[in-house]
């Protein structure tokens, strides 16, 4: 089966390989059906757990939502939110802890806080042994929740979901993890200099990934063609973290058609 070709906004959908695939003309087209999907759930279920993801790929998506959910007069308010996973050791001002990217992106503007929101760990926590304690809560709260309803998901240039990095277990539950020296790379950019970006993080497990109901996966623009292309192809195992979503009964990859440049026609 081919991947979905991109149609001009409309969705282009198959269930190429092992992880269904929908292409969009734009990013801002691939944005827009998450939000819709978000939003729609959310009118049916106000106080859904969603499972929220940082990186620049969300920054349109949490956008979208905003809009999608004012214009069809949709709160945001009620729901609870299970972030994916946080840096280690940051100080608690840092701006470039996830809990600061989700406050600037969604929970200020959607009217969430307190314990509407969880994280898996503090920001401000030191590696010093109580990230468990706090993994295991988090865990504990997303079951008490009664489990994530929808959980978002950005795609690492190396293929991590979360910070399940090349070599995560598929039943691995939220831990502490040191970050690849790519994905420490990546994050440069948002600290100022590679040295500043922490070595270790805690992130829900693919395990607890994996029980969400709903998986949406978004991977936007030419760099992540190439990790896009590998994980359509069928790439397998612990080498590429996301293809452990395959196996899941609702599970959905969204991408742009640059980052679907090199998807093979057949
Ligand atoms: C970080 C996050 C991931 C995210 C990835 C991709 O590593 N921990 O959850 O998927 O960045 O980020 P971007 O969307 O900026 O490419």
């Amino acid at each position: 089966m081919e991947p979905g070709a991109p149609d001009g906004g409309k969705q282009g959908t198959s269930s190429s390989s092992r992880l269904p695939v929908t292409v969009h003309t734009t990013a801002a087209a691939a944005c827009g059906a998450i939000a819709s999907e978000v939003a729609e759930l959310v009118q049916a279920q106000p106080a859904a757990a969603l499972g929220l993801a940082t990186g620049s790929t969300m920054v349109g998506v949490y956008a979208a939502l905003l809009r999608v959910a004012a214009e069809r007069d949709v709160s945001l308010s009620q729901v609870r939110t299970f972030n994916l996973d946080e840096y280690l050791g940051l100080p608690p001002e840092s701006p470039a802890s996830f809990r600061a990217f989700m406050e600037a992106h969604l929970f200020e503007a959607a009217g969430l806080s307190g314990e509407q929101v969880a994280f898996p760990v503090s920001p401000y926590a030191d590696a010093n042994g109580s990230s468990a304690r706090s993994a295991r809560a988090f865990e504990a709260a997303i079951e008490g929740a009664g489990g994530v309803e929808l959980q978002l998901l950005g795609l690492g240039g190396n293929g991590h979901i979360a910070f399940n990095e090349p070599g995560s277990r598929f039943d691995s539950r939220t831990r502490e993890v040191e970050l690849a020296p790519r994905t420490r790379a990546d994050a440069a950019a948002s600290f100022g200099s590679l040295e500043a970006v922490p070595r270790r993080a805690v992130t829900m497990g693919v395990g607890t990934i994996l029980e969400a109901r709903r998986i949406r996966i978004v991977a936007l623009g030419e760099h992540k063609a190439e990790i896009v292309a590998r994980l359509v192809a069928g790439a397998a195992g612990d080498e590429v973290p996301a293809s452990f979503l395959a196996g899941h009964a609702d599970v959905q990859l969204h991408v742009d058609a640059a980052a679907a440049s090199r998807l093979s026609a057949g």
